[in-house]
């Protein structure tokens, strides 16, 4: 009866042998019970050349890999890179400057005049990167980190693959010639393309739910949908899987979104349903838009007693 069950819920899995080998896990307790087990790890812990041929093809072309100089955004590092203490604590560290009254007044008032969404996109990256790069970064930049890749799908349009790959290289260009020399050049691109894609998409998400607690509006519609995991050694996942996994070449998708709405557990919305390895921004996030949110409130209240 047991094996019945399991057979139930057993994950979704996508295998060509030689092509491609790839899982999709969407049940909270599997999410947490795998990533826990040591049987898989962040795509970079294999050096780029051996991953998987479709993982080098689309990521390239996404905010997380800058293919030029073989750099990964600190998110898809293995545990034991010797690099990953000294970039979380210098991100925390910048991260944990704050924002201003003035960067919450100022972004309340451009969602409250529907300002264009470039020009909206623009001045948010200014109140979270501007603390990396020391200077205000261009409009050609921010525009430029639209342009990259968000899901897999997009990248089987050749002229939108070119013009993402292109878009991602001109970001983490503007961000090598800029930064100083010992920050890691691809978490910062990362997060002003980040910050394009989703912390704008968040805070008019915020507009429209005024009332909403934020902690509501950002488990029953996560941000991200996915987090990626290679295999790090031949493994049935505890008995979910009929042919074990392949070390270096199966690849896993958590579907931390399903997650996060079936749970109402931000650590899903914001990574694996544990604190262990959560988004450094997760704090900023959450203080920075409920902030926006209560000022957007304020104005509503002052117009309808005016
Ligand atoms: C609202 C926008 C954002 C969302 C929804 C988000 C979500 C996430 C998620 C789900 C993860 C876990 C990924 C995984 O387990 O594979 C993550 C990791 C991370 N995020 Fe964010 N993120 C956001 C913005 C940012 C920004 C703006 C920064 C930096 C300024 C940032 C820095 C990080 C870092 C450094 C990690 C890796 C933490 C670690 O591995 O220890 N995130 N984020």
């Amino acid at each position: 009866m047991a094996d019945v069950i399991k057979s139930l819920f057993r994950p979704l899995r996508i295998r060509i042998p030689y092509v491609i080998d790839v899982i999709f896990i969407s049940d909270p307790e599997h999410i947490k019970r795998i990533e826990a087990s040591g049987d898989v790890d962040r795509l970079h812990r294999f050096d780029t050349a051996t991953l998987p041929w479709w993982v080098r093809f689309y990521f390239r072309a996404t905010r997380f890999h800058d293919e030029q100089r073989d750099l990964w955004f600190l998110a898809l590092e293995g545990a034991a890179d010797p690099s990953y203490g000294k970039r979380h604590a210098y991100l925390r560290a910048k991260l944990g400057t704050g924002y201003t009254k003035a960067d919450v007044e100022r972004i309340a008032g451009l969602l409250k005049t529907n300002t264009a969404e470039d020009v909206f996109a623009h001045e948010l990256v200014q109140v979270v990167n501007r603390r990396f790069l020391g200077e205000e970064i261009p409009m050609a930049v921010t525009k430029a980190a639209k342009e990259t890749l968000q899901t897999f799908g997009e990248a089987l349009l050749p002229w939108k693959y070119i013009h993402a790959a292109r878009s991602q290289r001109y970001v983490a260009n503007y961000c090598a010639r800029t930064l100083p020399p010992d920050v890691q050049v691809l978490d910062i691109a990362h997060n002003i393309g980040t910050v394009v894609k989703t912390l704008t998409r968040a805070l008019r998400m915020v507009q429209d739910n005024l009332e909403t607690p934020v902690e509501e509006i950002f488990t029953s519609h996560p941000l991200t949908l996915e987090a990626p995991r290679i295999a790090v050694r031949s493994s049935k996942l505890d008995g979910l899987l009929w042919f074990p996994t392949r070390a270096g070449w199966t690849v896993l998708i958590f579907k931390i979104g399903t997650a996060a709405t079936k749970t109402k557990d931000l650590f899903f919305t914001f990574g694996t349903g544990r604190s262990a390895r959560a988004c450094v921004f997760m704090d900023f996030f959450l203080a920075f838009v409920s902030d926006v949110q209560r000022a957007l409130r304020e104005t509503d209240s002052d117009r309808s007693r005016a």
